[in-house]
Order: C-alpha cells, then sequence, then structure tokens
C-alpha cells in the first residue's frame, strides 16, 4: 500500500473527529497515533509504522464487501488490507480495483497466512464453517451481521473464539454511526427526561437477482427481520435495557420474491415499563421516513433521521437541530473499534455474547409468532454479555 496522499491524511484527521461520537476512550490513542505517523511518513519510520499496522483480510467482496473497502482509507494509519477472498471473478476483478495492494484469491484458506485479522461479509449459511476456520486459523474476527442461522452455530462461534483467545467482534455498524451513538448519550443523560418509546422505522426495496441467497430462508436465517431487523433489535436492547416480553408480526404481502416475511413489525416491553417497537421493510416503492429512529422522553422527543443526516429535539412545537454528522455507513468507526479491542485487550462492545441476545430475541418472537403467543423474552442471559 503506497503513502497516502495529503488530501487522505487530513481527512484521517477529520476522522478522528468524526469518531468522537464513538467510545470515547478511542480518540486520544487515534490522534497520537496517526500524527506520529504522518509527521515521521519521509523517513525510516515510516516502514516500521507500516510494519507494525495490523494486516486485515477481507473475505466476502460483494455489496457490504464493497462498502467496507470505500471506508479502509480512513484507517490506513493503522492496517493494512493484505488479502481478499471471493468466490466470484466479478467481485475479485472490482476489489483488484479498490485494493491495488492487495493478493486477491477465490478461496479465503490462501490468504490467512497474510493476514492478522479478517472481516467477513460473506451469506448467512456460511458464517459459522469460515469463521470457524478463521479463529481456528488464529485470526481475529470482525464478522457481519447477524453472527449465524442458529444458536449452536453461535455458541460453536463463541467458543471457538474464548478457545483461541482472539477477539470476535459482530459488525453492527449502526452502533458505531454517530446519531445512533449521540441519541443513546441523550437518551442516558436524560436529557429530555426519562424515555419510555423508542420507535424504528427502516423502509426500503431490497430484491436481488432471481435465486439470489438473500430470498431464501435457509441461507438468510429467516426473513428482513432477522437479517436486517437484528441491527434494530440490537439497539433496542442497548437504549432500553432488558426485555420482558413482546410481539412479532411478519407478511410476505407484496414481497414475494421473500420466502421468509419481507415486512415486519416487532413490539418489546422492557424492565420498567418502557417500550420498543420496529417496523421494517423491504418492499418499500415510496417512503417518507425511510430510516427514522424516535425517542419520546417526559419533555419532548428526539429525532434521528438517519438518511438526512440529523438529530432533531421536538419540544412542545419547536424544533431544534442538536447535531449533524457525515453521509455513510461509517463502518469506519466500527473498525476501528475493532482494532483498539485488539490493541487493547478491550471486549468489542458487540462481542458474540451480546449478539447472541438481540438474535435469542429474535428468534423468542418468531417462535411466539408461530404458537400465537406473546415472546417471554426474560432470562435471555443479558446480564452475561
Ligand atoms: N451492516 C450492514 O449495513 C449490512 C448491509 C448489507 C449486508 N450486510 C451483511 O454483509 C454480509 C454479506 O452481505 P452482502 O449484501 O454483501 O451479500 P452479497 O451477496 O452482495 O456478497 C456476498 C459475497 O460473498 C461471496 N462469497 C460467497 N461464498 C464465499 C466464500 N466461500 N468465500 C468467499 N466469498 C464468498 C459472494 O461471491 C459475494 O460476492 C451479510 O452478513 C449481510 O447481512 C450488512
Amino acid at each position: 500500500m503506497g503513502r497516502p496522499s495529503w488530501a487522505t491524511r487530513r481527512r484521517g484527521h477529520a476522522l478522528t473527529r468524526c469518531v468522537g461520537g464513538g467510545p470515547p476512550t478511542d480518540i486520544p490513542c487515534r490522534r497520537e497515533r496517526a500524527s506520529a505517523y504522518f509527521l515521521d511518513d519521509r523517513s525510516g519510520w515510516e516502514r516500521i509504522r507500516v510494519m507494525s499496522r495490523l494486516r486485515l483480510g477481507l473475505i466476502g467482496c460483494g455489496n457490504m464487501g464493497h462498502s467496507h473497502m470505500r471506508r479502509f482509507e480512513f484507517l490506513r494509519h493503522r492496517m493494512a488490507v493484505t488479502g481478499a477472498a471471493d468466490i466470484a471473478e466479478a467481485a475479485r476483478a472490482a476489489t483488484k480495483d479498490l485494493l491495488p495492494d492487495a493478493k486477491v484469491v477465490a478461496d479465503y484458506e490462501e490468504i490467512l497466512d497474510d493476514v492478522d485479522a479478517v472481516l467477513i461479509a460473506i451469506p448467512h449459511h456460511l458464517h459459522h464453517r469460515v469463521t470457524l476456520d478463521c479463529l481456528r486459523a488464529g485470526k481475529h474476527v470482525l464478522l457481519e451481521k447477524p453472527m449465524a442461522n442458529s444458536e449452536r452455530e453461535c455458541l460453536d462461534i463463541i467458543e471457538a473464539a474464548d478457545k483461541a483467545g482472539r477477539k470476535l467482534m459482530v459488525a453492527y455498524c449502526m452502533r458505531f454511526h454517530p446519531l445512533v451513538v449521540r441519541m443513546k448519550e441523550l437518551i442516558d443523560e436524560k436529557a429530555y427526561g426519562e424515555c419510555f418509546q423508542v420507535s424504528i422505522w427502516t423502509e426500503q426495496h431490497t430484491e436481488g437477482p432471481p435465486g439470489h441467497w438473500y430470498h431464501s430462508a435457509e441461507k438468510l436465517g429467516g426473513g428482513q427481520f432477522f437479517s436486517h431487523g437484528c441491527h434494530y433489535v440490537d439497539i433496542l436492547l442497548w437504549y432500553l435495557g432488558r426485555p420482558v416480553r413482546g410481539t412479532h408480526f411478519g407478511t410476505r404481502l407484496c414481497t414475494p420474491w421473500m420466502e421468509g416475511e419481507g415486512t415486519s413489525n416487532a413490539i418489546v416491553q422492557f424492565e420498567g415499563g418502557r417500550l420498543g417497537y420496529h417496523f421494517g421493510t423491504w418492499g418499500a416503492r415510496g417512503t417518507r421516513l425511510r430510516y427514522s429512529f424516535h425517542a419520546h422522553c417526559e419533555r419532548g422527543m428526539i429525532e434521528a433521521v438517519i438518511t438526512d443526516k440529523r438529530l432533531f429535539a421536538h419540544v412542545g412545537r419547536t424544533q431544534e437541530l442538536l447535531f449533524e454528522c457525515d453521509p455513510g455507513k461509517h463502518t469506519e468507526n466500527e473498525l476501528a473499534h475493532f482494532l483498539d479491542c485488539i490493541e487493547t485487550g478491550r471486549e468489542p462492545l458487540t462481542n458474540g455474547r451480546a449478539a447472541l441476545q438481540s438474535l435469542r430475541v429474535i428468534w423468542r418472537l418468531y417462535e411466539a409468532e408461530q404458537k400465537n403467543g406473546l415472546a417471554d423474552l426474560r432470562g435471555l442471559g443479558l446480564e452475561q454479555a
């Protein structure tokens, strides 16, 4: 990987400010390291810095793999992408353009000797096997959500990470999105009083070509709620605490390409009486709310308009703009957190145990829906996460 341009270096510094929305302990470490690298990059120090950067491999260079690739440059002072693997030739060709210094191959086993950690972004039914292979080869793993398609597979992955003594983090990028992080801070600070309801809307049209793995309930692990709703169940638990009971209704109506539900409504009651709601659809042919979070509190409502990158407070009839952020999924923030955890030994916020708890909520909600009942969401082991 060549030296960063001055433009990239400036963006690197801008990132240091931007990730202020993420976990606060990350910031000094990153700023210090960035300036050390930039100041010394004409001397022999550059080679030492480059050599000490973590070597990352990307497994799966499709849609999400490319989203990650577009943000790697923000972290090039901390890591080098040395390998990439995808079974599809077209995906490999596009990857070579974006990662000209990486070894790009079809078989992920061929890059494992060249990397310290991997980022896995492949279809869900393959998460279990590929993640186990990487952990057993001694690699730290950042695994795209959802962790795996069954509780047994998730437990295997958690056990393998423990046994290997390597970091396992599930890539819930929304947890590191500046607007979502700021909303969490405002709820915790009770800036507008006690929060009593968080509602989340995610409205999009997601329809792959015929035969795409997204459509298969077996490969996806369920429907839209499992595949995409897992982000928002994770966030509701993060915002509101321990769930008590809940209900889910899904439908395939108007998303006939999906074997599982394409649209879902989930309501969860939390300890203390707080309520959480998620409406998600992959069948939207038009939308106004798109991606929006509303937190209703005693003295007002906090609104995160994710699509417009803005956070508002609504008090009575007044509306105040609280915060704006750059566009994008901000995957660089979750990747920075993964690197921090590898360097410091800290557990990732979205480690395997935390990720399993939110999947257990989804599985219990699905089960209750089948039985026409309410899901009992107590005792999912959240306190161990
Ligand atoms: N965090 C987010 O916002 C977000 C958004 C979309 C997808 N995702 C997640 O990313 C992951 C991938 O989804 P996607 O949308 O990129 O799917 P995709 O189909 O676009 O890409 C998957 C890629 O994996 C490759 N692949 C399949 N088997 C492989 C193997 N054995 N070795 C190497 N490569 C292999 C495919 O060829 C394909 O290029 C999933 O876990 C998904 O849930 C996350």
